[in-house]
């Protein structure tokens, strides 16, 4: 037993060796679909390998202006490994990033960067929204605050010009998962999500984000983290207020519903 897992370790590690090897040798061109789709296996097994994230060096994009070839650049680099290189994660708990708005993939890149004002002794370094996985990887882009700035816009134009392939509805309460996306819970005063996120779940640019074909698992963690205050960066505490009126039965009804929605 012990043996076969050896060899299996050190296999992961020339898989992710290799795949980094073909990242580094793809800087200079980089292309859309990178190989680092094969990369989370491989890191779930070795911590310690070579990722495509220590392959790519974000100082190969600072000459490039501001725009969809340096975003793509990034996200074939160091996006694609959990969102794919055109943003459609084929992983729930990974969002979907395609056809998103831009204005709102900039924000939530700046609010995974930016220390809350909120932060407390226990955790100085919280984040406007702390997310662990997240924190790790804007790490990885500019150190420099302009360069920082510029990578995001280049990354939410990347993202927001790629075609999202939706995921749909698994029919979990559609009764009531649309009664609320469409005339929320008045008895709670629980607003419609239709009125900010429109009836087709498409949004209102810039404020507030698709929710169409995104995974219902995502919408269902981010509908929770609203409302137990992991996730804080709504502005005017719009979604966290909401979330706190909704049950478990009714975040996976409106979530399973949101993901059909068109
Ligand atoms: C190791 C996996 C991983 C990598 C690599 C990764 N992400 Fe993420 N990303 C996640 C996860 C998981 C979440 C969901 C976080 C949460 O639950 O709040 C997320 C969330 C996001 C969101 C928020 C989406 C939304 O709808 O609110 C954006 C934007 C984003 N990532 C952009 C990026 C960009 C740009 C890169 C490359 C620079 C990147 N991510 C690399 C795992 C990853
Ligand atoms: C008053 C406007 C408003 C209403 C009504 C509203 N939302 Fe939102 N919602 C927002 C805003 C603004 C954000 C983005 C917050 C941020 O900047 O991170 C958001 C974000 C979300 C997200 C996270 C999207 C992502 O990609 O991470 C989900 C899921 C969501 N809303 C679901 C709902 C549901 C379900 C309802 C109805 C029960 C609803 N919203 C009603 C304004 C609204």
């Amino acid at each position: 037993m012990k043996r076969s897992y050896a060899y299996l370790l050190v296999a992961a590690g020339i898989v992710a060796a290799i795949s980094g090897v073909a990242i580094a040798q793809q800087a200079a061109t980089p292309a859309a679909t990178a190989p680092a789709a094969t990369a989370p296996a491989a890191d779930a097994a070795t911590p310690a390998a070579v990722t495509p994230a220590a392959a790519f060096d974000i100082k190969s994009v600072e000459a490039m202006p501001v725009g969809v070839e340096r975003g793509k650049a990034i996200a074939a680099g160091l996006c694609a490994a959990c969102h794919m290189a055109d943003g459609n994660s084929a992983v729930p708990l990974q969002p979907k990033l395609a056809g998103q708005h831009p204005a709102y993939l900039e924000k939530q890149l700046m609010d995974f960067i930016t220390v809350s004002p909120q932060a407390k002794k226990e955790n100085p370094d919280e984040r406007v929204r702390d997310n662990a996985i997240m924190k790790g990887q804007v790490a990885l882009l500019s150190a420099d605050p302009k360069q920082y700035a510029n990578d995001v816009k280049s990354l939410a134009m990347w993202f927001a010009s790629q075609k999202l392939v939706p995921e749909t509805s698994k029919g979990v309460n559609p009764t009531l998962g649309m009664g609320i996306y469409r005339g929320g819970i008045p008895s709670k005063g629980v607003p419609a999500c239709a009125g900010c996120h429109s009836p087709t779940g498409a949004g209102i640019p810039n404020k507030y984000p698709r929710v169409s074909g995104q995974f219902a698992d995502y919408a269902e963690v981010q509908l929770k983290a609203f409302r137990e205050d992991q996730r804080k960066n709504s502005p005017a505490n719009q979604m966290q207020d909401i979330a706190k009126k909704l049950t478990d039965t009714e975040i996976k009804a409106v979530a399973d519903y949101m993901a059909g929605v068109r």
